[in-house]
């Protein structure tokens, strides 16, 4: 099956060797979890390690703060965009919710640089432009499936609310059956540090690492670190220490008493 790497190097692995090609990923998270981050360290790999021009399309931030984020990263957009590699959209979602709005927002860039990967940031943007009466889920899939047509997997940022107990919760799952793959970040609180952990909730198709990572936004970018093997709950977002844990952490306070004792 050919698959379409991240080129971050362990996310790959957790992938089985990255996203199938052409299936429509969803990265969910709360906000600063490093969505964009990541969105577009996927497209920048994509055109400098794998020769697959992207599109950002978003609704959110102004063109100048892409470009310095990015260029925080290392990340050279305004070179990429000149050797037509990548594309910057910037735009307001009533536009690609006319009808054919999609297309003449799109198929110039489409046209010009070929593109095999495109970030939609984000799907709520377009929700809130959506008048009244009308259905997400329909928009939503009508321009991923525009967006596939065309050989270009889409990666679509969702923001989810993040609340104790619960890290996705039912409109999540209603937009979740629009995509064939979730990466959901998420912050967790475990001895009194905010930790940030990543699990792929789907992967339809593909067998997949079923555990949380650990990860963390660096100079460099994405970087995902250990497991959290040693803690239960913590999607639930109280973690705890599994028993065995326990057990040895109890042992060892023994063993260092009886130590400590003997010693003297
Ligand atoms: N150059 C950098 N070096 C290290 N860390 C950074 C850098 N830029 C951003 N970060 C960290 O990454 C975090 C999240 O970045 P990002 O914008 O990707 O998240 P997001 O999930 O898209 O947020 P939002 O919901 O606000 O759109 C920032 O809050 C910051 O902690
Ligand atoms: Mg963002």
């Amino acid at each position: 099956m050919a698959r379409q790497k991240t080129g971050i190097v362990e996310l790959d692995a957790m992938l089985h060797g990255g996203f199938l090609e052409r299936d429509a990923v969803m990265v969910a998270g709360s906000a600063g979890t490093g969505k964009t981050t990541l969105a577009l360290q996927h497209l920048v790999n994509g055109i400098t390690k794998f020769g697959e021009p992207g599109i950002y399309l978003t609704f959110e931030q102004l063109p100048d703060q892409i470009y310095r984020d990015a260029e925080n990263f290392g990340w050279d957009l305004r070179k990429l965009e000149q050797q037509d590699k990548f594309r910057l959209v910037c735009t307001s979602p009533d536009l690609l919710l006319e009808p054919d709005g999609t297309g003449q927002l799109l198929d110039s860039s489409i046209k010009e640089i070929q593109p095999r990967r495109m970030v939609i940031d984000s799907l709520n943007h377009l929700e809130m432009y959506l008048p009244r009466g009308g259905d997400m889920r329909k928009e939503a899939y009508r321009i991923l499936n525009y967006v596939k047509t065309k050989g270009i997997s889409p990666l679509a940022i969702w923001e989810t609310q993040q609340s104790a107990g619960q890290a996705f919760s039912v409109t999540d799952v209603g937009m979740s059956f629009l995509v064939d793959c979730i990466l959901l970040l998420k912050f967790v609180e475990i001895e009194s540090a905010m930790r940030k952990a990543l699990v792929i909730m789907k992967m339809r198709g593909s067998d997949h690492e079923k555990e949380l990572k650990e990860y963390a936004i660096t100079p460099q970018g994405f970087r995902i670190q250990g497991g959290f093997s040693e803690y239960e709950g913590v999607m639930s977002g109280i973690p705890h220490k599994v028993a065995s844990e326990k057990f040895v952490d109890m042992f060892r306070t023994a063993s260092d008493k009886h130590k400590n004792a003997t010693s003297h």
